[in-house]
């Protein structure tokens, strides 16, 4: 099949190399002429396992191009999918702005009988405006389809290549029958829905996953106070099978590029329907004052930040990406230097990425062992594989007193970083 994908972001990316290695014909597509050389070059501009490998690949096997061309990347393709961005508004709402120009940029040049996927996270009633726009630049019938992606940064070729489900929001027969036959080389899971249900479902799974980690926050908030441990805690519901031992985050709160738009867009929808006393809105205000609420604790328990130097481990949103979008170090990292520190801050790939983000005066080192070098405070943000690991002693002989260790993620014994002579305070515990 001949495939255009609108968007060479995290989605557009992946997504083209996934389907091009199932033997499809794709073309890449955006407007950022940078972006598009770099892919050109067999370069992908941000770091994602396992990607640049599949991009060489299919390049090499002739089956993926790049273009900045819309009529280069449409005539004759017969699925386009759109994976441009959507921001939010300033009012919370999804900014549909990329997906209008993408629908109005293709109208002139689509084939006949074309197969139009939204795959950008879009609210409910957005593909009829889509329609709307690309029928008046063109004369051909064409359908138009739901098909929202649910893979996550650093694990997203896997998941596009072996999905959990493929979610289809479609009406027209031909239409799920192409869709159905696309997606089930990558899964026997295909689910057909209305278009408006297909759109939901993109919002409620990240809205349910937002909320499951509130929960943990607000569960581990409570278990400060009264000697639990919220580990303990998690892993006595674990069991219970309507609950599951898995997506326990107590932590920082959400960040990443999805979770807190897709909160907040949900929020603004239920606003603007009168439902205003949504659990969408408590979660989304919650997430936003998680992190100032928890540097006001940790200001108290160090008897303030000013002059003393902190070591930051891990400043993507998660680990194995360089994504900083909404990630913790760009809220906590100001908040130190405003309050009078000093910050060494490390990351094994998104230093780049966040030096134009953060405040001139931070250091930047090469690993954790150094970011701690003369610290009074470590404090580890994101779980890379290399932080869950380190060793405790040469940390502890790195660091000056009081050697706080703030283990944001939960991933140390508290008893074994006692042991090695610092200061443990993780989250809940
Ligand atoms: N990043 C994720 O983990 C993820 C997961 C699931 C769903 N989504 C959703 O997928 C969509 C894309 O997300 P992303 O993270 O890939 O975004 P991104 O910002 O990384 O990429 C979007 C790309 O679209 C391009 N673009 C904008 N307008 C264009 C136009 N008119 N024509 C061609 N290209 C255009 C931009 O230049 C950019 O390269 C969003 O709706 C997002 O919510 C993202």
């Amino acid at each position: 099949m001949k495939i255009a994908c609108i968007g060479t972001g995290f989605v557009g990316v992946v997504t083209a190399a996934v389907f091009a290695s199932l033997g499809n014909e794709v073309v890449g597509l955006d407007i950022d002429e940078k972006k598009i050389d770099s892919l050109r070059h067999g370069v992908v501009p941000f770091y994602e396992p396992g990607l640049q490998e599949l991009l060489v690949k299919t390049q090499a096997e002739g089956h993926l191009t790049f273009t900045t061309s819309y009529e280069l990347a449409i005539s004759g393709a017969d699925i386009v999918m759109i994976m441009v961005g959507t921001p939010s508004a300033a009012d919370g709402t999804a900014d549909l702005k990329y997906v209008y120009a993408a629908s109005e940029a293709m109208a002139p040049y689509l084939k006949e009988g074309a197969i139009v996927i939204v795959k950008s996270t879009v609210p409910p009633g957005t593909n009829s405006k889509v329609h709307e726009i690309i029928e008046r630049g063109t004369k051909v019938f064409f359908d138009i389809a739901s098909v929202p992606e649910f893979l996550k940064e650093g694990t997203a070729v896997e998941d596009t290549l072996h999905p959990d489900r493929a979610v289809i929001g479609a009406t027209n027969e031909r239409t799920i029958a192409t869709l159905t036959k696309l997606h089930e080389s990558l899964t026997k899971n295909v689910v057909i829905v209305r278009p408006e249900s297909a759109q939901m479902a993109k919002y409620a799974a990240n809205v349910y996953l937002a909320s499951r980690i509130t929960f943990a926050n607000q569960m581990a908030d409570l278990c400060e106070l009264n000697g639990a441990d919220v580990q303990e805690v998690l892993a006595g519901i674990g069991q219970d099978k309507r609950i599951g031992t898995h997506y326990w985050y107590p932590g920082l709160g959400y960040g990443g590029s999805c979770f807190p738009k897709d909160v907040k867009e949900i929020a603004a929808y239920a606003r603007t329907v009168g439902e205003t006393e949504s659990i969408f809105i408590a979660v989304d205000d919650l997430n936003e004052k998680r992190i100032p609420r928890l540097m006001e604790k940790y200001d108290k328990l160090v008897g303030g930040f000013a002059g003393k130097t902190v070591g930051i481990l891990g400043l993507s949103f998660k680990p194995n990406t360089n994504d900083t979008r909404v990630a913790p170090s760009l809220k906590i990292v100001p908040w130190l230097i405003e309050h009078g520190a000093i910050v060494r801050a490390t990351d094994p790939k998104a230093i780049d990425e966040s030096k134009p983000l953060l405040p001139s005066s931070v250091t930047y080192v090469e690993n954790a062992y150094e970011a701690v070098r003369g610290a009074h405070i470590a404090m580890l943000l994101i779980e890379w594989d290399e932080y869950k690991k380190l060793d405790l002693g040469k940390i502890a002989a790195s660091m000056v007193a009081p050697k706080y260790f703030f283990d944001t993620r939960n991933q140390y014994d508290p008893a074994a970083v006692t042991a090695a002579g610092l200061q443990y305070k993780g989250i809940g515990r």
